[in-house]
């Protein structure tokens, strides 16, 4: 029997009760709390409240665990592929051969756009931000996809689950193709998810881009570890599109534009933007330190710190490590990644970020991998969100398949004006 909690309003005692979550997480539930009391919460930042029980993913912050459906990050990121962990973190279960086969099919039967897309693309200009196109043409295909229009229906999610993961890296590759000038490349159906992204970045019309199996690897280990995250700030927006019971693709859209904020998953474009303009100053660090400790500055250390991690971000680790490798295997020298870790040596010593608890995060490293694979910096972010997509998605579907699922719809305490009479416009000062 789980302990209530007792709270102590204007005299009155009131019972909550409370819950206890799987690896022991702790939760007073207060959703009598108004009803019983007049009185509401009030959460800046929800840094303290609980949106939903999820059964997707668990991180526990101070130990600096992360888990999809209970797996470890580590023991995925060394033995399974995106593809693998997007149909884990959707349907619960690794798949079986039988069943990754039919998800893999389904991504290739919807790899392409519908032909008329390409006209969107024309209307975008050439220095359009791709996570703005990325959100524009989610939406887009949803207006050729008119059962997606129907309410939620079961048995046709699976299908548009696959679109959606598939699409999206199409869409990706377009937006980057055009914002070169370059003609689109069309997907290989003869291509595995990563290898098909990479043709569609990077091949010419003429030559196919050689796929070289480090890069293959390195890119599908990114998209694996970026794939979900619990309640953070972009899953949380999908949900609460979701609850209105909005469609797939809206919500996830909506996802996109949550996702693109530099304290959120533009932080490794900031990343790498903070590191290219220590290198060119000659600094070697110290003195952007001095400037992301200093408030005045308006400098944060970008890709360190986070809202549940107040221990290193084990996909920061993951990331770290594969750095090395894949430099070396693909000889290449980035000055920038000496810089990361001087700036990461130096932070971690530093009683400012001690103190804060401040280490850094998926987007500190992640960023020099992406350099080395010839991603544009432009285009982090929307890698951030292909990784993403499926996470999104098993939380859409966690809303929808949930029937005591209500819209979300938050309080608010009012410090506005009080009642006051309207005065003519002639009479106002
Ligand atoms: C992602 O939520 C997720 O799970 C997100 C994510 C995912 O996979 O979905 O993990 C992906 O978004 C990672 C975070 C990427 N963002 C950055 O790297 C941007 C830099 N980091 C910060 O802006 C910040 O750490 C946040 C946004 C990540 C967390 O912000 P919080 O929890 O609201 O913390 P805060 O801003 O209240 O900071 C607490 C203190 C403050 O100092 P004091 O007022 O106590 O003196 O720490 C300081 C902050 O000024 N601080 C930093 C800092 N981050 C926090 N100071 C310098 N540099 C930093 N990076």
């Amino acid at each position: 029997m789980n302990k209530t909690a007792k709270l102590e309003l204007d005299g009155k005692v009131y019972e909550l009760p409370t819950l206890v979550g799987t690896e022991g997480e702790k939760a007073v539930d207060i959703s009598t709390l108004r009803q019983q009391s007049g009185y509401i919460t009030l959460d800046d930042g929800y840094a303290n409240t609980g949106s939903c029980k999820s059964k997707i993913t668990f991180i526990d912050g101070e130990k600096g665990i992360l888990r999809y459906r209970g797996y470890p990050i580590e023991v995925l990121a060394e033995k399974s592929t995106f593809v693998e962990t997007a149909y884990l973190l959707i349907y619960g279960e690794l798949p079986t051969a039988n069943q990754l086969k039919r998800f893999s099919s389904l991504l290739t039967q919807n790899e392409m756009l519908h032909e008329d897309l390409k006209y969107q693309f024309e209307g975008f200009p050439a220095h359009g931000h791709p996570m703005a196109i990325l959100s524009a043409m989610i939406n887009a295909c949803s207006c050729f996809d008119p059962e997606l229009m129907e309410p939620y229906n079961p048995a046709i999610f699976e299908l548009e689950a696959a679109r959606l993961i598939s699409k999206v890296r199409t869409i990706a590759a377009f937006a980057y193709r055009k914002s070169r000038g370059l003609p689109a490349i069309y997907p290989k159906p003869t291509y595995k998810y990563t290898e098909n992204f990479l043709h569609m970045m990077f091949s010419e019309p003429y030559q196919d881009y050689e796929l070289r199996k480090e890069v293959v690897q390195a890119l599908d280990m990114v998209f694996l570890l970026h794939a979900d995250h619990e309640q953070n700030c972009s899953t949380s927006t999908v949900r609460m599109v979701a609850s209105s019971r909005a469609n797939l693709f809206a919500s996830c859209a909506a996802g996109v534009c949550a996702l693109w904020g530099p304290l959120h998953g533009g932080a490794n474009q900031a990343v790498l933007e903070m590191l290219k303009s220590i290198h060119a100053s000659g600094d070697d660090g110290s003195r952007f330190i001095a400037e992301a400790k200093d408030k005045k500055s308006g400098h944060r250390l970008m890709g360190f710190g986070h809202r549940v991690y107040k221990n290193y971000d084990p996909r920061a680790k993951i990331i770290k490590a594969k750095c090395d490798k894949l430099l070396a295997a693909l000889k290449i020298s980035d000055p920038l990644l000496d810089i990361a870790k001087k700036l990461e040596e130096t932070a971690l010593k530093d009683s400012y970020f001690i103190e804060r608890k401040l280490y850094p995060n998926v987007d500190f490293y992640s960023g020099i991998i992406m350099r080395a694979l010839g991603i544009p910096v432009e285009m982090f972010t929307v890698i951030f969100a292909i990784g993403r997509m499926p996470g999104w998605i098993a939380n859409y579907k966690e809303v929808m398949d949930d029937p005591a699922s209500r819209i979300y719809r938050p309080r608010q305490v009012f410090v506005g004006p009080a009642p006051r009479d309207y005065v003519p416009i002639d009479q106002r000062k």
